[in-house]
């Protein structure tokens, strides 16, 4: 029996990714000067780095951290009532969520927001009801012109387990999956095909973080400019059969995989497809057949807390 209100638990966009770093001012070069995120020079706690791409005041924050991976991410929720739904929906599940405290959320830059830990990847989420905007200067796109953070694809033993939960007490739809391999979410009803994707993995572990951008000229600018500056690039350019984005996935100065998708199919909040079930295989995953380097989603562990 479902709890009654897990209807009312509606997303508005993945908000942020937090990640540990190695190295704060190497990686924050690399995710301003190849990736094209813009730096914020206001620091947040223990000198992380803030950085965005679009209005609202960061889509990625830096932290020092030995060992490099995801340590947060978090999900803007389309109302104070949605997030209020969730809370409530987790209290009944018997899932801590903690409030965060006031200057957390005004170093955060967001309204209320509430934090647990997903119990079956181990990662952290956090849940908001609002992200401040940077008022008067807009984002001006640099070296790719970047649309949003597009999407996070965690790893995880309990991958049937985590799907399950997202789909079944987050109110997260299903929009594809690669049958045993892994799930593509959409944030509903945030239209896009997904903004979280779970896959099978040995252990827990941040499989890549995504960048949307406007034109398939991003995707060929960067194949020259990351040659240049000796990026790895792991896999592609490719398309992908789930979601029919043009893809190229590289690598941060952590190792830490990172991607570029080029267009993602939508979807109506009413009357959406039914989701599709692929089998697996590379035919399933690009269009075009490419090699993927081993070193793509070798790195990037969940922080515990
Ligand atoms: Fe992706």
């Amino acid at each position: 029996m479902q709890h009654p209100r897990i209807a009312e638990i509606r997303y508005r966009r993945l908000g942020y990714v937090a990640l540990n770093v190695t190295d704060l001012d190497r990686s924050e070069r690399f995710y301003r000067d190849q990736v094209g995120l813009e730096s914020l020079s206001a620091r947040g706690p223990d000198d992380a780095r803030f950085l965005r791409c679009g209005p609202e005041h960061h889509a990625v924050v830096l932290f020092k951290g030995a060992r490099p991976g995801l340590k947060r991410l978090g999900f803007e929720m389309e109302s104070p009532e949605a997030l209020d739904a969730l809370c409530e929906v987790m209290a009944a599940e018997g899932i801590a969520c903690q409030e965060l405290p006031q200057a957390e959320c005004s170093a955060m830059r967001i309204g209320r927001g509430v934090r647990m830990v997903e119990p079956m990847t181990g990662a952290t989420f956090d849940f908001f009801d609002d992200m401040r905007e940077i008022g008067g200067r807009p984002f001006v796109p640099t070296v790719a012109k970047i649309q949003r953070l597009g999407h996070v694809v965690l790893k995880t033993p309990n991958y049937p387990d985590a799907v399950r939960f997202f789909r079944n007490v987050l109110n997260f739809r299903i929009s594809d999956e690669v049958e045993g391999a892994i799930t593509f979410m959409r944030a509903f009803p945030n239209p896009l095909h997904h903004s979280l994707g779970i896959g099978r993995g040995a252990k827990p572990g941040l499989h890549h973080i995504n960048f949307m951008v406007t034109e398939v000229d991003d995707i060929g600018r960067a194949m020259w400019r990351f040659q240049r500056a000796e990026v790895p690039v792991v896999n592609g350019p490719g398309r992908h059969p789930p979601s029919g984005s043009m893809f190229y996935y590289f690598l941060d100065p952590d190792g830490l995989t990172v991607e570029y998708s080029f267009g993602m199919e939508e979807f109506p909040e009413v009357g959406a497809r039914k989701h599709r079930v692929l089998v697996p295989g590379t035919e399933s995953l690009d269009y075009w057949g490419g090699p993927t380097d081993p070193r793509k989603s070798a790195v990037g562990d969940i922080e515990s807390v």
